[in-house]
């Protein structure tokens, strides 16, 4: 029998379209959220002919009643972000229930927090950890696992970019803005020298070609970067890059370096929460956009002498959309048994790199 999926968020934006995504794989995860009034006509939507879906109520901010979600063997999704402020409570029940943890984090502190924290504790509970198990990061360790692949023990650098297709309007949700926002200031990272280390983002930018143009992204702390170099000893650089930033990039890569003294200026952290706040008063809950944006990801291996020796390409569709699948499928299959390992683990790790392609290709995510 399958184990039980418990989705945490379901009246957000990506957790309704989580819900959705569930459903349509014929799973019947418990819906839990702070808001029982708006969790019951979406059960009741999606449950179908079997009948309303389980919901429960849960405030992360209450850790006993996020504890009581989840047991051994569960499988808990969360979405409610951001992580850095609302994470914790989610994770660290999944951790010690000995449960399989998925999440739709895109903020490189919390994702680190996982590794580093959760992971060790993790291996001693039986929990599996998956985090940023969405848009942000999937498809540039899908790509760059690809690329290492085919690269063998060539391999010394790789770079992975994320392009970004949007049309006209608000691109992201008001989860995500906020939860920029909430990292502008906190400290980065990157795989360095066969090592990792802290790193402001923004502090590199590169160049690269896809669908047809050639973008500048900058540089953020990514799954890539904890997770690589597992699959490939001779790895000593990993960059990830994210091309979403248009005319603001050149200004965001040149204080880059002032990031560390900025966020210790007095009233730097209170007046960066005052602007997501405002922000999140202000934007749209879901994007504007009309839904047929198109990610590109690109990654390239090159040799210790700068020699491009491998390069792969996915395409995928609308970021959200992506997202819902991902965590769904993957979902899916842990509660069906097929993600048997233990700590924090990268997808690839989780599921194996033909399991990980497969299930990118259910989310429309393939070589371009
Ligand atoms: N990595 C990626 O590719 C990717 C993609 C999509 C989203 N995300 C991330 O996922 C997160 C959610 O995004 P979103 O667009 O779904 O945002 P959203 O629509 O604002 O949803 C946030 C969810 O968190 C819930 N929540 C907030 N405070 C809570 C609390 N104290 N207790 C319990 N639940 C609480 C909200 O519940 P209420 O409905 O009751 O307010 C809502 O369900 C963001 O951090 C975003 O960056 C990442």
């Amino acid at each position: 029998m399958a184990a039980r999926i418990v989705l945490l968020g379901a009246t957000g934006h990506t957790g309704g379209r989580t819900a959705e995504a569930l459903a349509a794989r014929g799973a019947r995860p418990v819906l839990a959220g702070r808001d029982p009034a708006r969790l019951e006509p979406l059960a009741a939507r999606l449950g179908g002919d079997a009948g309303p879906l389980e919901t429960a109520t849960a405030d992360v901010t209450d850790a006993a009643a996020v504890r009581a979600l989840v047991g051994r063997g569960d499988v808990l999704v969360t979405t409610v972000g951001p992580f850095l402020q609302l994470g914790e409570p989610a994770v660290a029940a999944a951790t010690d229930a000995g449960a399989v943890y998925l999440d739709s984090t895109g903020e490189p502190p919390f994702l680190r927090r996982v590794f580093e924290e959760f992971g060790p504790r993790a291996e001693r509970s039986g929990a599996a950890l998956l985090p940023a198990f969405g848009h942000d990061y999937v498809p540039g360790v899908l790509a760059g696992a690809l690329a290492l692949a085919d690269a063998g023990d060539r391999a010394y650098r790789v770079d992975v970019g994320y392009g970004l297709d949007s049309g006209r309007g608000q691109g992201f949700s008001r989860g995500t803005l906020v939860s920029l926002l909430g990292v502008v200031l906190e400290p980065g990272f990157a795989w360095h020298g066969g090592r990792l280390v802290d790193e402001p983002a923004g502090a590199r930018a590169w160049r690269f070609d896809a669908a047809g143009r050639t973008r500048r992204g900058l540089s953020v702390g990514g799954s890539e970067h904890l997770t690589l170099p597992g699959l490939a000893p001779t790895l000593a650089e990993v960059g990830v890059y994210l091309d979403w930033f248009g005319p603001a990039t050149e200004v965001a890569h040149r204080l880059a370096p002032a990031t560390p003294w900025l966020a210790r200026l007095p009233g730097a952290a209170p007046g960066m929460a005052r602007l997501a706040d405002l922000v999140g008063r202000r934007v749209a809950a879901a994007p504007t956009t009309a839904g047929d944006s198109r990610t590109h990801v690109v990654a390239e291996v090159r040799d210790v002498a700068g020699t491009r020796v491998a390069r792969v390409q996915l395409a995928g569709p609308d970021p959200y959309a992506m997202t819902a699948d991902l965590l769904a499928g993957a979902a899916v299959r842990a509660a069906a048994g097929e993600v048997p390992g233990t700590g924090a683990l990268g997808p690839v790790q989780a599921l194996g790199l033909a399991g990980l392609t497969a299930l990118a290709g259910t989310a429309g995510l393939v070589r371009a």
